[in-house]
């Protein structure tokens, strides 16, 4: 199969691209670093020529919500629209859980509007919803520190490894579309003070995380209900002990 990676130079994307090849797969990496842009269209055409399927693993420059809203809508529009003309059979495209439910507002709600136009757009699709990712944590700590201190409320969250979402996309590009969308999660629930601080723990950060349900967290003050999946659901496999492991190794290899 010819499967387009879109945000094929991203985190996601890469781990894709690299799954991609090792199936012997023809891919096609689609990015602005490669001369690919969705929001202007240039070199999408040429990108998509006898192209299978998409994957569409972009992300927006600017995470805030009208930003990202703005992104996401001129990218997946121009997407589809060249798909169209390209005769793609599948579009597959990764979301994030709780974009089904999030209202009008925030990075949540332009992620549900680029599944709306999915949903209602003229080419075959699958959606892959996934839960936060472990490394984000490292994010969320930078978002939230203050004299050394990372606060943060003590709401469930359910994170899992990008590796894993980068193997259900490829495992969905390689399948039929199946017109539907399913929510893919870590395999354990754990609290948000939690999970910053294993991950903070990974890299010997010495910040301590502290568990405050009066603040409001910078850059991550979702509502409880749209961090968890819902039914249909999956469980990804890896566990976090399974990453921070895994981060050590790397490290370690890396330090070599
Ligand atoms: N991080 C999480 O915890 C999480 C959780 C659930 C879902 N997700 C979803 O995962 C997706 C991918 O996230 P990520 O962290 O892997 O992204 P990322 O590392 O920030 O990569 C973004 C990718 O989008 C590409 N891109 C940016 N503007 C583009 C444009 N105009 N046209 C084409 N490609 C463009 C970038 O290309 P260049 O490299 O050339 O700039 C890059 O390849 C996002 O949509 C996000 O909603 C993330």
């Amino acid at each position: 199969m010819r499967i387009v990676v879109l945000g094929g130079t991203g985190q996601v994307g890469r781990m894709v691209v690299d799954r991609l090849e090792r199936r012997a797969q023809a891919v096609v990496v689609a990015s602005p670093t490669n001369g690919v842009d969705a929001r202007t269209g240039r070199g999408l055409d040429a990108a998509l020529e006898y192209a299978d399927a998409v994957i569409d693993a972009t992300n927006a420059p600017d995470l805030s919500g009208p930003a990202a809203r703005a992104f996401f809508e001129e990218t997946t529009q121009r997407l589809l629209d060249a798909e169209q003309r390209a005769g793609v059979a599948h579009h597959v495209v990764l979301s994030i859980v709780g974009a089904d439910h999030a209202g009008d507002d925030g990075y949540f709600a332009a992620k549900g509007v680029q599944e709306q136009l999915v949903r209602s757009g003229p080419v075959a699709h699958s959606i892959l919803r996934a839960t936060q990712f472990f490394d984000f944590g490292r994010t969320i700590a930078a978002w939230n520190t203050a004299d050394g201190t990372v606060r943060l409320p003590a709401r469930a969250v359910q994170p899992l490894a990008a590796s894993d979402v980068a193997d259900a996309l490829v495992e969905l590009a390689l399948g039929a579309p199946s017109g539907a969308a399913v929510d893919l999660a870590g395999p354990e629930r754990m609290l948000l003070p939690e999970f910053v601080h294993r991950v903070l723990r990974t890299d010997h950060d010495p910040r301590y995380v502290v568990a405050d349900d009066a603040v409001e967290p910078i850059g991550f003050n979702i509502a409880s209900e749209l961090l968890l999946p819902r039914e249909p659901m999956r469980l990804a496999p890896t566990s976090l002990d399974d990453w921070v492991h895994a981060e050590g190794r790397r490290k370690l290899a890396l330090a070599r």
